[in-house]
């Protein structure tokens, strides 16, 4: 059983090969996933956000039920974690582990996957070159191919690019992005905005609605995967002003399902 959530599809899709290697079922991980264990192991699959967790994974593992965890346990279901991100993930895998330890379980193993970044909300920050993007595409398939036959064969290991000055960045700037990543009020459409919906359709927490005027607008729960921001088709989604200039990404449509 394979748990995932993802804000672009790079996650998904990471989920979504494991599975078919595993012979695994892929669930979305929200407040309604399926709270019975079951498979020959449990993986999660999520991005890393700021050098760590992101905030909203971590409830939503806190909030599956104690039974769950139990049987886990008792069943003796292997959990093993893999994280995409565009770079590196620093002390990502420390987080999970401490994450994981407050519901009675210790993971098997941990990987990362490089994919094309989708983070632009502070300066100096951008998708990826169209070269870089597809060259990690290209990549990806290997090492997640190469991560399920650890799966299979049970190693146990941390396996990730933790990248320059690992623990500065878990330890300093994760509290600060946790605390101030996201301004719910810098989030806006533009007049290219037609109200199609899709953003709205992309957002992982539901948390988009559209007023009176047919644009849309960002309610409390936003947890920063900038889904809404990379489907626009026109663009027409920003971030205060850091967006205007800043480029879009979300996972090919030959490579979704
Ligand atoms: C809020 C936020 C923070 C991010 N922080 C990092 C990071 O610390 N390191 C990194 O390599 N990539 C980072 N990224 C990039 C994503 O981890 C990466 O693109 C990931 O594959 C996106 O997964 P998804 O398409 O499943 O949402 C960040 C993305 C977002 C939205």
């Amino acid at each position: 059983m394979i748990y995932y959530f993802t804000g672009t599809g790079n996650s998904e899709y990471v989920a979504r090969q494991l599975a078919k290697q595993l012979l695994e079922m892929p669930y979305v991980m929200n407040a309604n996933s399926p709270v019975e264990p079951e498979g020959e192991s449990i993986g999660f699959v999520f991005p890393v956000y700021s050098w760590g967790v992101p905030p909203n994974v971590e409830e939503l593992i806190l909030q599956m039920p104690a039974s769950f965890w139990q049987r886990v346990n008792v069943e003796q279901l292997p959990v093993w974690i893999v994280m995409t991100c565009g770079d590196e993930v620093a002390m990502a895998p420390e987080m999970i582990k401490k994450i994981l330890k407050k519901v009675g379980v210790a993971p098997e193993s941990i990987w990362s996957v490089i994919m094309p970044n989708n983070y632009v909300l502070l300066p100096g920050f951008n998708v990826d070159s169209k070269e870089v993007e597809q060259r990690k595409l290209k990549e990806a398939p290997g090492r997640i191919r190469e991560i399920g036959e650890c799966i299979k064969a049970h190693r146990r290991c941390v396996d990730v690019v933790r990248g320059s000055m690992p623990r500065l960045k878990t330890g300093l700037i994760y509290p600060l992005f946790k605390r101030w990543g996201i301004s719910i009020k810098k989030w806006h459409s533009t007049d290219a905005c037609v109200g199609c919906g899709i953003c709205a359709e992309s957002c992982p927490q539901c948390n988009i609605v559209y007023d009176y005027s047919g644009r849309p607008k960002w309610g409390p729960d936003c947890c920063s995967c900038l889904a809404c921001y990379h489907s626009c088709p026109r663009h027409a989604i920003e971030y205060g002003k850091e967006t205007a200039k800043k480029g879009q990404y979300f996972l090919p449509p030959n490579l979704r399902k």
